[in-house]
């Protein structure tokens, strides 16, 4: 079976009733998928996507307060009176086990949200590629959708997208990629081929490669330089989390 492979940099480059039958992996590795992952390998029972802080709020304040964790942010920083910010590392079996997460954020749930009619709705991120790409070579059409910065396009996502065609693209797979998954590719094994020349492990090249994107230039400006090398541990989640369409809830799959 071939597998339709498309990269879309931005998803306001999508339009959303296109998605029905098909699945979409949402990346938006600096940092809301990379954060999700982390929430669910900490032991998170699941994590609710939401929209507005407003959102977020009223469905938090509709569960028992012993079964929910409120976090998010915007512009990159805490929201007042939510329990955590958008650290991955703050999302730890202490802060989050057994608990729902209330989650918002400025890029990556809204990209999500624009994912909504696709049959599967995943995410993706550096520590996921390679389940990711385990579980996809099955599929027939898939969208990689990154989620951007503000409307912009943001190299993070893009090579984290890069990743995962280079990962789904060996000699003996039928996959067609579009054009834009050829472009992330050939600017992954750039990177690739960086880390190599300087003997430096790829995790460590990567988040380097990060201080040098959108997302990253951001989080370096208002003091989250840490997150750069958490969200750039490549393959250390053995699982993809995937929208339950009935729930609205983000659980481990
Ligand atoms: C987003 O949704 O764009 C990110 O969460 C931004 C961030 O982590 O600061």
């Amino acid at each position: 079976m071939t597998l339709h492979l498309s990269v879309h940099l931005l998803p306001e480059l999508i339009e959303p009733e296109k998605l029905r039958g098909t699945t979409a992996v949402v990346i938006d590795v600096l940092r809301a998928t990379t954060t999700i992952c982390q929430a669910l390998e900490a032991g998170a029972r699941d994590v609710l996507p939401c929209l507005t802080i407003e959102d977020a709020r009223r469905e938090a304040a509709a569960l028992p307060e012993a079964q929910r964790v409120l976090g998010g942010e915007r512009g990159g920083l805490a929201i007042d009176g939510f329990d955590l910010g958008n650290s991955p590392a703050e999302y730890t079996v202490e802060s989050v086990g057994g608990k729902t997460v209330v989650f918002t954020t400025t890029n990556g749930t809204k990209a999500i949200r624009q994912c909504r009619h696709a049959e599967q709705v995943w995410i993706g991120c550096a520590g996921n590629v390679r389940a990711v790409c385990d579980r996809l070579a099955t599929r027939d059409e898939v969208h990689l959708v990154c989620a951007g910065t503000e409307g912009q396009i943001t190299r993070d996502d893009a090579l984290i997208a890069g990743a995962i065609v280079e990962g789904l693209m060996g000699p003996e797979s039928a996959c067609e990629p579009d054009d834009v998954a050829r472009l992330v590719r050939a600017a992954w094994r750039n990177v690739r081929a960086a880390s190599m020349a300087r003997g430096m492990g790829l995790p460590h090249h990567l988040a380097v490669e990060f201080e040098d994107s959108r997302g990253g230039r951001n989080l370096l400006a208002i003091g989250h330089a840490d997150d750069l090398a958490v969200a750039a541990r490549m393959d250390c989640f053995d699982f993809v989390p995937v929208l339950d369409r009935e729930t609205g809830r983000i659980v481990r799959g």
